[in-house]
C-alpha cells in the first residue's frame, strides 16, 4: 500500500454554494497499491470520502471505454493507468518529489455534465454517426455468407479495436481549432468500413469525407491520438489510409484543396529539404500557375481565397517573416544534405507497402498472412498490437 494525492478538476452545476458554483479543484488522500489504477483512487474517494464525486465507469477492463479522463494533462482511461506510474509522472513532469498530486481532469474539446463526466454525444456519437458506421452492401445478400479475403480483414481489425472511448477526440488538436472537425474516432471507423471489400459505397465515402471540409484533410497529423489511444487503433493512420485512398486510387481532388496541399507539401520539401512557404502556398492553391502562361481560374482564385489564411499565419506567428513569402528567398540546405533528402524519398517510394498488421502471432504457419514467405510477426507491429485478440 502506499499513499496518493489525487487532485480532482470538480464542476458540480446543482451546487448552491457560491464558490462552488464554477470550475474549482479538490484534492484528495488515497492508500492505494501502486498497481492498481487512478480510477480505483476515485471509487475509493466516492466511496468513502465525497460521495458526490461524478466518475463514469463501468468495466474497469479497458474494455467498455466509459471512464475516459485526463490523467496529468494526458487524455487516456483511467482503468488503463496505473496509480504508481501516474504519481512517478506527476513528479517527472513537475521536477518534484512522490508527494507531487495526480492531476485529474475530464476530457478535452468536451461539454463537461459533472466533475470528470463529459457530454460525448455532439462532440463524438454526432460525428461517429456522421460518417455512416456501417456496411452498404450492393445487390442482393449471398445466399449464405459474404467471403471475405483474410487479409482485407486484417487491415480493418485495428479501426474495429476501437471501444469509443473519446481519448482521441480528447486530445485532437484540430478539434480544438475546429470543433466541426469530423475527428479522429469517427474517422478510424469509417476506415473500418471504407477498408471492407462487402462494402459497396466505398467512392461514394470517400468523396464525401475528402469534400466535406471538416473531414479527412482537416488533421493536422498532430500524432496526439495516437498518443492518446489506449486500444492501439493509431486513428491519424486510418485518416492517412483515407486520404490516399481518396487521392491515389479514387483520384478525387477535394474542393477543400487538401488533396494539393499535401502534394505540394512532399514535392517542397523533396525539392528544397526544408519547407519553403512562398512555394508551399502557390503550389497548394494554384498548380501550374508558375510556367504557364495561361493559369487556371480556379488556381488564381484559390490564391487569391488563401490570403487571409496567409495573413493570419504572419499576424499568429506561424510565418516568422514576410520574407519568406517571397520566391527565392528560402535558404539552400548545406552541402549534400539535400541529396540526403532525395535519397530518403527513392527509398520511401521503393519500399512503400500499404500493409496494416495489426494481429500478429508469435510466429509459424498459422501466422502467415496471405502471398507472404515468412511469419507476420518478423514484421514490424503497431504499438500495442497484444491488446487485440485475433
Ligand atoms: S493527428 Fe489529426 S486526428 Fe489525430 S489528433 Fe492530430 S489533428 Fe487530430
Ligand atoms: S480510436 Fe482509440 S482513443 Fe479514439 S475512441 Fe477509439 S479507442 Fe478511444
Ligand atoms: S471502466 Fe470500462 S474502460 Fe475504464
Amino acid at each position: 500500500m502506499a499513499s496518493y494525492t489525487l487532485k480532482v478538476r470538480r464542476y458540480q452545476p446543482e451546487a448552491t454554494e457560491d464558490e462552488k458554483r464554477g470550475a474549482y479543484w479538490d484534492t484528495f488522500d488515497v492508500e492505494l497499491d501502486p498497481t492498481l489504477s487512478v480510477l480505483d483512487g476515485l471509487l475509493q474517494v466516492r466511496d468513502g470520502q465525497d460521495g458526490s464525486l461524478a466518475v463514469r465507469c463501468s468495466c474497469r477492463a479497458a474494455i467498455c471505454g466509459s471512464c475516459g479522463v485526463k490523467v496529468n494533462g494526458q487524455s487516456t482511461l483511467a482503468c488503463k493507468t496505473q496509480i504508481g506510474e501516474a504519481a512517478e509522472e506527476a513528479a517527472r513532469v513537475h521536477g518534484a518529489g512522490p508527494d507531487e498530486p495526480i492531476v485529474v481532469e475530464p476530457m478535452g474539446n468536451m461539454p463537461v455534465v459533472k466533475d470528470l463526466v463529459t457530454d460525448m454525444e455532439s462532440t463524438h456519437w454526432e460525428k461517429y454517426r456522421r460518417v455512416t458506421p456501417w456496411l452498404l452492401p450492393e445487390g442482393p445478400p449471398p445466399e449464405r455468407e459474404y467471403i471475405v479475403p483474410a487479409e482485407a480483414m486484417v487491415d480493418v481489425t485495428q479501426s474495429v479495436a476501437c471501444i469509443q472511448c473519446g481519448a482521441c477526440v480528447s486530445a485532437c488538436l484540430s478539434m480544438e481549432a475546429d470543433p466541426g472537425f469530423i475527428g479522429p474516432a469517427a474517422l478510424a471507423k469509417a476506415y473500418r468500413f471504407v477498408g471492407d471489400p462487402r462494402d459497396g459505397q466505398t467512392t461514394e465515402r470517400l468523396y464525401d469525407l475528402a469534400n466535406d471540409p471538416h473531414g479527412i484533410y482537416d488533421c493536422t497529423h498532430c500524432f496526439a491520438c495516437i498518443e492518446a489511444c489506449p486500444k492501439g487503433v493509431a486513428p491519424m493512420n486510418q485518416i492517412m489510409r483515407l486520404r490516399r485512398l481518396a487521392g491515389d486510387e479514387h483520384d478525387i481532388q477535394d474542393v477543400n484543396n487538401g488533396r494539393n496541399h499535401e502534394l505540394a507539401f512532399v514535392k517542397n520539401i523533396g525539392k528544397k529539404g526544408t519547407l519553403d512557404e512562398s512555394l508551399l502556398l502557390q503550389e497548394s492553391f494554384a498548380p501550374g500557375i508558375k510556367g504557364k502562361l495561361m493559369p487556371r481560374i480556379a488556381a488564381i482564385k484559390g490564391l487569391i481565397q488563401s490570403i487571409p489564411t496567409a495573413i493570419r499565419g504572419i499576424r499568429t506567428g506561424k510565418m516568422r517573416s514576410v520574407p519568406k513569402l517571397i520566391p527565392g528567398v528560402h535558404h539552400k540546405l548545406p552541402g549534400d544534405a539535400q541529396d540526403h533528402v532525395k535519397r530518403i524519398y527513392e527509398r520511401a517510394e521503393e519500399s512503400r507497402v500499404e500493409l496494416n498488421l495489426y494481429i500478429i502471432g508469435e510466429g509459424g504457419e498459422e501466422d502467415h498472412l496471405p502471398g507472404q514467405e515468412g511469419p507476420a510477426a518478423e514484421i514490424e507491429a503497431p504499438a500495442q498490437a497484444e491488446d487485440v485478440v485475433s
